[in-house]
């Protein structure tokens, strides 16, 4: 028997599998039982009403998955009254991911969602910021500690940061985030992408710009989680292309604690529960009792991480 239970700071999860936010709904618990996952994750919930970017709006794209769905959300009391109960039937922990476009009203939301039946807050901090003309508060250590100080203040719930992938300085980022109060970062959301169809000469997606995921940017949220788990000591939970088992050891090797699953849910919807038995069926063939033994086991090569940012 393989000892699957991590622990995200205080929160104990029975196994590190967990679906990515924005790719999974209640819906499909018709499909398996939830209370096989490590944790719940919601779609990132927003205060206002908002209606979603114009169609289309998910693409292929080579071995991965273009989109621009907008976050279309119903608001924070819909959730509360309509959602969270739906969610509660459930034994496994409710994260619930929010986000907002300036920092008082991502404290107040986050306030607001800090009731019963929620076991941790995802602060979704790779939306556009419009107090630093749009771009995402995770795109520089300065916003991301000013806005997660402020998140820190407004909810005794642990608070997970979701760092976007698309800033230069990941490491930085994270540190920042955890000086600033978060438990643990979530490395990470997708990669700003855009293709373009070469019958029509249009962008394939209406929004013309999206995020990539999937199979194709594994290797580069890799590479962020390792450097994340350099720069900071919180636990990170790794998300970018986890398919099977072996994507969620690769993750925990760089030195994830637990791992996400997004696109692979809508290629194979049962495709996190067959995660978690792959990763018992990994540990029993590695003779490893328990999975936690994983994280952070990459063996180092001689170089120290600030050279390699020095090779080609
Ligand atoms: C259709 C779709 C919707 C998404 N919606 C959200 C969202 O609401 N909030 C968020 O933080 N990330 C969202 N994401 C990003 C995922 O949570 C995840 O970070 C990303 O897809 C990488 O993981 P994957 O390669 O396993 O899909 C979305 C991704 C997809 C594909």
């Amino acid at each position: 028997m393989v000892d699957l239970r991590v622990n995200i700071g205080s929160l104990a999860l029975r196994n590190p599998v967990m679906p990515a936010s924005g790719t999974f709904s209640e819906g499909l618990a018709r499909v398996f039982s939830f209370d096989r996952l490590g944790a719940l994750v919601t779609k990132t919930i927003t205060a206002e009403l908002r209606g979603g970017n114009p169609t289309p709006r998910v693409a292929e794209a080579g071995r991965g998955m273009l989109n621009s769905i907008g976050i279309p959300s119903k608001g924070i009391r819909h959730f509360i009254e309509c959602l969270l109960p739906l969610y509660r039937a459930f034994s496994s922990p409710l994260v619930v991911s929010v986000s907002a476009p300036t920092s008082e009203l991502f404290a107040d939301a986050v306030r607001e969602l800090s009731v019963p039946g929620i076991a941790a807050i995802e602060a979704n901090i790779s939306c556009p910021n419009l107090e630093e003309d749009g771009k995402a508060f995770a795109m520089r250590p300065k916003s991301t500690a000013a806005v997660v100080a402020r998140l820190r203040r407004a909810t005794p719930l642990p608070l997970w940061v979701k760092l976007t992938p698309n800033t230069g300085d990941v490491g930085s980022v994270a540190r920042a985030a955890e000086d600033s109060g978060a438990d643990a970062l979530v490395v990470a959301n997708t990669i700003l992408a855009m293709s373009i169809d070469v019958e029509t000469f249009k962008p394939t997606l209406g929004n013309i710009m999206g995020g990539y995921s999937g199979p194709a940017i594994k290797p580069i949220v890799v590479r962020m989680v390792y450097q994340c788990a350099k720069a900071a000591r919180i636990p990170i939970v790794g998300c970018g292309g986890i398919a099977t088992a072996e994507d969620a050891v690769e993750y925990m090797l760089a030195g994830a604690t637990a791992g996400q699953g997004g696109t692979a849910t809508f290629v194979n919807p049962n495709a996190l529960v067959d995660v978690v038995r792959g990763l018992e069926t990994f540990c029993e063939r590695k003779s490893i009792a328990k999975v936690s033994d994983l994280v952070g086991g990459v063996r180092d090569r001689d170089m120290h991480v600030d050279q390699l940012e020095a090779v080609p």
